[in-house]
């Protein structure tokens, strides 16, 4: 049993998120693959919320669902030599994000991890915070000139706020475009490749036109244009002689070299690089944001609680956000638990294996997904109802490492992990200082699988004063 565990007291009532019903009954061959198509996360039936292990064949060959905690540490840590991304997320994934960090594997994948890893080291996102500050402030400046009731459009104002603060941190401000074009390229890009193709789940010959392939293009085309600018005007830079030249995640890619063999990272690994940061540091947070924010406006009393420790920390010194604000955090990792922006991960095992006494074939597929774990009968009471306070200390300490991995584990774990959860804190309490936010009457929305898992439609929620909600 995990933690967080001990019954909701009789006086907090807890609320039951919007998500799909599991399934009672398997679904057919085809329905699978339709479902699979449009909200993957619908094809989970009940007995995978309720086992730590599930085999079957399904349209996309023998699969392996992992979902204990020992078995989630035997894939990601224990013998994680013996698991690579799958065939499939790579068919999804690798046309727009070539071979970068989150798609390489083997040694390519070793040398730019040790390369990108001093950028995500804790002293240097300590030194991010400020920029983190900066612009959550002037989020907030800009919602300030909108009409208290006014309908504003959550979904957007989250990926401008987590792009403009990754553009500035990663990249110097280097990136030339506005977070409104690459949102729209990205998920443009992620609609059409996250909707997988029955072709691809039939495992049909790349050369075989798909249609959502073709609806991804221009969004392929644009992060290409893009990034021949930025490295252009990056290399023009490095070789300006006495200009102050960033030490960023630009600098890095391309003064990367293999202590080894002193090659450094081809233009192609630099370009998916990216788009791999670009694509992987922003939608992921704003979704995890939005989630947030449409759960506090359904769950006032948490809403009050942590606009009030925001006001409290007001004055909180720059480095101390993540360790000072505990509801804060709560309430962003319960809905991370709810909804992880990640909701699937998924390998293919490379020799014959077993798994807590379960045979896994050589090249099946292993899912582990977070978002079955997260809502396993076994691992959580009440595991489909909001419950924040499972996160606070000391009922967090309870919880076992690999029964909450919003960011994966093991050596391929998120790199960006400690930079999400700052920049989510920060602007998450900046804005609860300023304001509060209900949803519309009547609406409500769906959690939907493309890639990662957003609010269908698009989040709308109306402002609020600060302490409206309490
Ligand atoms: C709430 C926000 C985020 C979530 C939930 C998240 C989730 C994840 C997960 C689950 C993985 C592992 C994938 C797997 O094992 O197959 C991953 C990997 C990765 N993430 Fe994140 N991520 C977030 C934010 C970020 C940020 C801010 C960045 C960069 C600034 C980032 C960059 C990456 C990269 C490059 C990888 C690949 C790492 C590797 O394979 O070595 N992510 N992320």
């Amino acid at each position: 049993m995990s933690a967080g565990n001990s019954p909701a007291p009789a006086a907090a009532r807890p609320y039951r998120p919007p998500a799909p019903l599991p399934r009672t009954k398997p679904l057919s061959k085809l329905g699978f693959m339709v479902a699979l198509r449009e909200n993957p996360i619908s094809t989970w039936g009940i007995w995978n919320f309720e086992n730590p292990i599930t085999t079957g064949r399904t349209a996309l060959g023998p699969m392996t669902g992992v979902s204990s905690p020992e078995g989630i540490r035997h894939v990601m840590v224990d013998n994680v030599g013996n698991y690579v991304k799958d065939r499939l997320q790579l068919r999804v994934l690798k046309p727009g994000l070539g071979t970068g960090l989150l798609t390489a594997e083997g040694e390519s994948w070793k040398a730019a991890r040790r390369t990108l890893a001093p950028l995500f080291a804790p002293r240097t996102v300590e030194t991010f915070v400020g920029t983190m500050q900066a612009k959550a402030g002037a989020m907030v400046a800009r919602l300030q000139a909108q009409p208290l009731g006014a309908r504003v459009n959550i979904s957007d104002e989250m990926t401008r706020v987590t792009f403009e603060i990754l553009t500035d941190t990663l990249f110097s401000d280097a990136v030339d475009g506005t977070s409104q074009e690459f949102g729209e390229a990205f998920t443009r890009y992620f609609e059409n490749q996250g909707k997988i193709s029955p072709l691809d789940m039939l495992n049909a010959p790349d050369w075989i036109p798909r249609f959502n392939r073709y609806r991804a293009q221009p969004a392929i085309n644009f992060f290409e244009e893009k990034v021949r600018q930025i490295i252009a005007r990056r290399r023009a830079l490095l070789a300006t002689p006495g200009a102050a030249v960033p030490r960023d995640i630009l600098t890095l890619l391309l003064e990367a070299a293999d202590p080894e063999t002193g090659v450094g990272l081809s233009e192609a690994e630099v370009g998916a690089n990216i788009v791999t940061f670009l694509g992987a540091g922003h939608e992921t947070t704003a979704n995890a944001l939005s989630w947030t924010l449409f759960l506090l406006a359904k769950h006032p009393a948490a809403q009050s609680a942590v606009a009030r420790e925001a006001r409290e920390a007001e004055n909180l010194a720059l480095v101390d956000w993540l360790d000072n604000l505990p509801m804060t955090r709560a309430v962003i990792e319960e809905a991370m638990r709810l909804y992880p922006p990640a909701p699937t991960l998924s390998r293919m095992a490379l020799a014959e294996d077993e798994i807590q006494g379960v045979r896994v074939a050589a090249g099946s597929t292993v899912i582990i997904s977070p978002y079955v774990v997260h809502r396993h009968r076994s691992l959580w009471s009440e595991p489909d109802y909001f419950r924040p306070e499972r996160f606070l200390p000391p009922a967090r300490d309870q919880i076992d490492r690999y029964a909450f991995i919003p960011f994966g584990a093991g050596p391929r774990v998120c790199i960006g992990q400690r930079f999400a959860m700052h920049e989510a804190v920060i602007v998450l309490a900046t804005l609860m200082r300023h304001f509060g936010f209900a949803m519309p009457k009547g609406e409500s929305v769906m959690p939907l699988q493309r890639i990662t898992l957003r609010p269908s439609p698009r989040l709308e929620m109306l402002l609020q004063r600060a302490d409206a909600a309490g």
